[in-house]
């Protein structure tokens, strides 16, 4: 992504265009990018950090996190990436079971992990990426490094992912990945040299790894990081004042900018803008025809995961839209609805999204739980000698149907995996967050239909006997979840309820909470302990 450009009329061309959240900027050539990632590689190495070990990134988006990635996979080590909006309780969850060697934060987010130390006996290194000792340190270093070699099979980084139950799991990526990031940035980003591209995501998930560090630079385009919150008027200001050409971002922050009216864009000379695309949620129609009023352009919707690695369902520039689709699968991928045992389903049939297994970005491992990785396909992956037509299929988790054309449509997920502001949120880590307060005996977690965030994380809390349910109680339980797990992850709305619904077995079915919220007929209840 960086070292291709050195000793190429690219390395002088701008990498990095960063704008902080208090106005101050700076900005990176490819060469001053190869260079600083060098002195972070080399800082590693005397940290003994050798091929295969996990350095994670606890960061804001600050020009050091970019530089920092880079470095780590120069080193053959492992990055790991953690939302700037994780606590303690994620935090640990994350770094425990990776049991990753260093973590670079900064004096700010430190404290958040600074009470666990005793339970990560793994973690030899917190770096501190703001202080005087470290920015001594790291200046010292060589600014020339010999890439330690990966084989395409090798780990390059890792992310935490929600599932329906249990703790976050580690998705691993392969450095062979890089092959389809590179092909979908270039034809669906459509991204070229001139370009001054601007993905909104940040690289605590994935899409700020793949999109908005790896494969932009890969293709030597200009990227632009606003370390800021969203905000419409900074955004607006930002697409102006550095004419930016492409742009990736989220339904959320679409509709967001949706609903403060077309004048704030209108009061901006936004021409350069030759390219929008969306992903992380369903993508409404309004959002699109809005977006065609607004900025002559159409948001492409792109569809894919954490596990999945870079894009599956994509809109090309130059292919038909048909709003309110998800789009055709990426060239060289082989896509199907299936039912639960990998059968193939006629179109204008709901069912699983599914994927042949096997395409170059696919998650390689779910870090040390082989079982939850092979739960993902069904039939024979991963099997050794497996050819391409019967190794069976990857099971997204998500349903949808495709119409005759070949056109996806995107119905739900299969699961109880809760999408908010196109975020990721496991139920039962806000579950165990709330049983964690001393007022709560137990609690259901559900994501409820919101128009601005796509979904709002809903709680149905049992509290302890003789405990008031006041509404001061309800904010204080959604605050706790904030300081505890992650700011993005709490409550925000709380019911107090008598009983939760449970299988025989004891398990919170949330479906029949979500069916109640909804109003929506209860189904079948017979595996239902008592209701
Ligand atoms: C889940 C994956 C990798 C991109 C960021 C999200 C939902 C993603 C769309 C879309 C409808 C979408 C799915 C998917 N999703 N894109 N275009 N339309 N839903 O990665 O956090 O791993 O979430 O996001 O439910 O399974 P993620």
């Amino acid at each position: 992504a960086i070292d291709r450009h050195v000793g190429t009329p690219v390395e002088s061309k701008t990498a990095l265009l960063w704008e902080g959240d208090n106005g101050a900027t700076a900005s990176y050539s490819f060469c001053e990018m190869a260079r600083l990632s060098n002195q972070y590689a080399n800082f590693l190495t005397s940290l003994g950090v050798a091929k295969g070990d996990r350095v994670f990134l606890f960061l804001p988006r600050i020009p050091v996190l970019y530089a920092a990635f880079l470095g780590i996979l120069k080193t053959g080590a492992i990055a790991g990436s953690l939302f700037s909006a994780f606590q303690q309780q994620a935090l640990v969850d994350r770094l425990e079971n990776s049991s990753a060697k260093v973590l670079f934060t900064t004096k700010e987010l430190s404290a958040r992990v600074a009470g666990a130390k005793a339970k990560l006996p793994n973690l030899q290194h917190i770096i501190i990426v703001d202080s005087p000792e470290f920015l001594g340190a790291i200046a010292k270093q060589p600014d020339t490094f010999a890439c330690v070699h990966t084989k395409p099979e090798d780990y390059s980084f890792m992310l935490y992912t929600s599932g329906t139950t249990g703790k976050p799991k580690g998705v691993v990526h392969v450095h062979n990945g890089i092959l389809h990031e590179y092909a979908t940035a270039k034809y669906v980003l459509d991204l070229r040299p001139d370009d001054i591209y601007w993905c909104t995501a940040d690289p605590g998930w994935v899409t700020g790894i793949v999109y908005g560090i790896l494969s932009p630079w890969m293709l030597g385009v200009t990227m632009l990081v606003h370390a800021g919150r969203f905000d419409p008027d900074v955004w607006y200001g930002l697409l102006e004042k550095y004419k930016v050409t492409v742009w990736y971002t989220a339904p959320t922050a679409i509709r967001m900018l949706m609903s403060k009216g077309d004048a704030p864009v209108k009061a901006h000379n936004l021409t350069a803008l030759r390219h929008l695309c969306s992903v992380g949620e369903p993508l409404n129609p309004e959002a699109i025809r809005w977006g065609v009023k607004v900025f002559g352009l159409a948001f492409h919707d792109t569809w894919w995961q954490t596990e999945t690695g870079a894009m599956m369902m994509v809109n090309f520039r130059g292919m038909d839209i048909k709003i309110g689709s998800m789009g055709v699968p990426f060239p060289g991928l082989e896509a199907a609805i299936v039912d639960d045992t990998g059968n193939p389903l006629p179109n204008k049939t709901e069912g699983n999204l599914a994927f042949r297994p096997g395409w170059p970005s696919m998650m390689a491992a779910i870090w040390q739980n082989e079982e939850k990785y092979t739960s993902y396909f069904v039939n024979n992956w991963p099997a050794s000698n497996a050819s391409r037509s019967d190794a069976g299929w990857y099971i997204s988790g998500d349903h949808a149907w495709k119409d005759d054309d070949g056109y996806y449509w995107f119905i739900g997920r299969a699961d109880d995996v809760i999408k908010t502001s196109g975020e990721r949120v496991g139920p039962f880590e806000v579950e165990s967050a709330l049983v964690e307060h001393p007022a709560v005996t137990e609690a259901g977690v559900i994501g409820k239909p919101d128009e601005l965030r796509g979904e709002i994380v809903k709680a149905f809390v049992v509290l302890k006997p003789g405990t008031k349910p006041t509404e001061e109680l309800k904010a204080e339980l959604s605050e706790y979840v904030k300081k505890h797990l992650a700011g993005h992850a709490y409550p925000r709305e709380i019911e107090f309820i008598d009983k939760l619904p449970k299988t025989r077995s004891g398990k919170i079915m949330r479906r029949i909470l979500k069916a109640k919220e909804m109003g929506l007929p209860i189904g079948d209840t017979s595996t239902l302990e008592e209701y």
